[in-house]
């Protein structure tokens, strides 16, 4: 299992934190497609990135992280394939999964704690997507993407 992250400026520290929180616990493999300067950055570099890593299969699955996670989730829903859930605590990162299949999970620095924001990523990796009834809904948010219409 690979696990691309990124990250902006505002986040090096929850980034190196979550990496190695992942390298410890799951035996993930983790890659760097954030900053590791607190010099100013801007998040779409690296939230495109990782959306693109993951969509094209070079990662399983991503984490971004920027002061609120929205500016870099946005950034990674922009890429083809890409599901990505903003979430500030466990239940929304688990149903995200379970019932949208998202493939990369945002948070903020500025707005979870750290050690929430572990069992943010505790929840979304051991969560499974469920499938059935949901697919039907993933395939029409598919069709917007590729057709501009449900
Ligand atoms: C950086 O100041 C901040 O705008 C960024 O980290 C993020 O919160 C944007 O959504």
């Amino acid at each position: 299992m690979i696990i691309a992250i990124g990250n902006d400026h505002t986040s090096v520290e929850y980034k190196n934190e979550i990496s190695k929180y992942i390298e410890e616990k799951y035996h993930y493999e983790v890659a760097n497609y954030g900053t590791d300067s607190t010099e100013r950055f801007h998040y779409p570099k690296s939230g495109k990135a990782v959306a693109e890593a993951v969509a094209s299969g070079r990662a399983d699955k991503g984490i971004v992280i920027c002061g609120t996670g929205i500016g870099i989730g946005i950034t990674a829903n922009k890429v083809k394939g890409i599901r990505c859930a903003i979430c500030s605590e466990p239940y929304s990162a688990k149903l995200s999964r379970e019932h949208n299949n998202t493939n990369v999970l945002a948070f903020g620095s500025r707005v979870v704690g750290l050690e929430l924001a572990k069992m943010i990523v505790d929840e979304w990796l051991n969560a499974e997507y469920e499938g059935g009834r949901h697919q039907t809904r993933l395939d029409m948010i598919a069709n917007i993407e590729d057709h501009g219409e449900c």
